[in-house]
């Protein structure tokens, strides 16, 4: 079963750009497509720059803005360069977008 947390609240994602937001103290990187949300972790698997929600997004890709990899945000797969970022599902109840916790294991933050 997916545990999920809030990342974001509904009226601060309207105006469709990308947004980073830190949830259990990872970056994510929160997309807001056609009525769609897409998560991904921000940091690129190229050089490790946090820049993935500065990327240019076209239709359901990003690219990162430091060397022009390419990624699915469906999925988090490469189309340009290599690797993958980590996808976090996402969902939204009430105003509050929620996305899969980074972290499984709901104790984390107490190791
Ligand atoms: S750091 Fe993203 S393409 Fe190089």
């Amino acid at each position: 079963m997916i545990r999920y947390v809030k990342a974001a609240e509904l009226t601060e994602c309207s105006s469709g750009r990308p947004k980073r937001v830190i949830v259990e103290d990872t970056e994510v990187a929160l997309f807001f497509i056609k009525g769609q949300f897409y998560a991904v972790q921000n940091e690129c698997p190229h050089q490790h720059f946090s820049s993935m929600h500065e990327g240019i997004v076209n239709g359901l890709e990003v690219t990162c803005p430091m060397h022009g990899w390419t990624f699915d945000l469906t999925t988090g797969q490469a189309t340009v360069g290599g690797g993958r970022l980590k996808h976090y599902a996402v969902k939204v109840v009430g105003n509050d977008v929620l996305i899969e916790a980074p972290n499984p294991d709901p104790d984390w933050a107490l190791k």
